[in-house]
């Protein structure tokens, strides 16, 4: 049986949301699945880059990990998103790049695949929710089908036990939220395995 294809397509702009991707995607590898971690690119105008010198830093940290493209969009047969909440919803780098792939969804191309997606948030209760739900609801709009966690890992309890997505505050990230991404990653390996094609 050939092995599920997976994207693990990522935006960050202080790290936290580079290391659930790079955490998922070890997961994903390990799971059994060939695994394409790709970034999103960086739309914001170098001078705002420059003038933080966190988000300098983290763009330069990045430059090895290709930025995605459609190939990888139509490649994959799983895709693993992640981005941090803005204003209760995906970054806009991550938009942006959504908003190119209406060729390819038009063809069909971004249909009949598994997906989930994790968040990270400044604030406890700022928009964790909502933005995998924005996420999820694009993927509707693909023609996806949702794998979220739901409960069905214990590292889910400890890790504010969001059922919708892995979800941390900016810059957290423990054993048991490695645990719950590598859990999330793995069970969409696991139904990437079963699509009938
Ligand atoms: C423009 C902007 C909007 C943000 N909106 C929210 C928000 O609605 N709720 C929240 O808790 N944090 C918010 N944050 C904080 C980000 O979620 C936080 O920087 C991000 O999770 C860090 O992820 P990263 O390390 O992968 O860049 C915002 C940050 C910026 C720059």
């Amino acid at each position: 049986m050939a092995k599920p294809k997976i994207a693990v397509v990522f935006y960050s702009t202080y790290g936290t949301n580079h290391r659930i991707a790079k955490t998922a995607a070890e997961a994903a590898e390990a799971a059994g699945a060939q695994v394409r971690l790709r970034r999103i690119a960086e739309t914001a105008p170098s001078e705002v880059v420059n003038g933080q010198e966190n988000w300098k830093r983290q763009l330069a940290a990045m430059q090895d990990i290709p930025e995605v493209s459609h190939d990888d969009m139509i490649w994959a047969n799983g895709y693993f998103f992640s981005t941090p909440t803005r204003y209760g919803v995906p970054a806009s780098q991550m938009r942006a790049f959504i908003d190119t792939l209406g060729g390819p969804w038009s063809e069909g191309k971004l249909a009949d695949k598994v997906a989930t997606a994790a968040t990270s948030a400044q604030n406890v209760h700022g928009g964790q929710e909502t933005t995998l739900w924005s996420l999820y609801v694009t993927f509707m709009h693909w023609g996806a089908i949702l794998v979220p966690p739901g409960y069905t890992h214990e590292a889910l309890y400890e890790t504010g036990g969001n059922p919708y997505g892995f979800s941390t505050e900016a810059g957290k990230l423990d054993d048991a939220g490695r645990k719950s991404i590598a859990h999330q990653a793995e069970r969409l390996v696991k139904y990437a395995a079963r699509l009938p094609y």
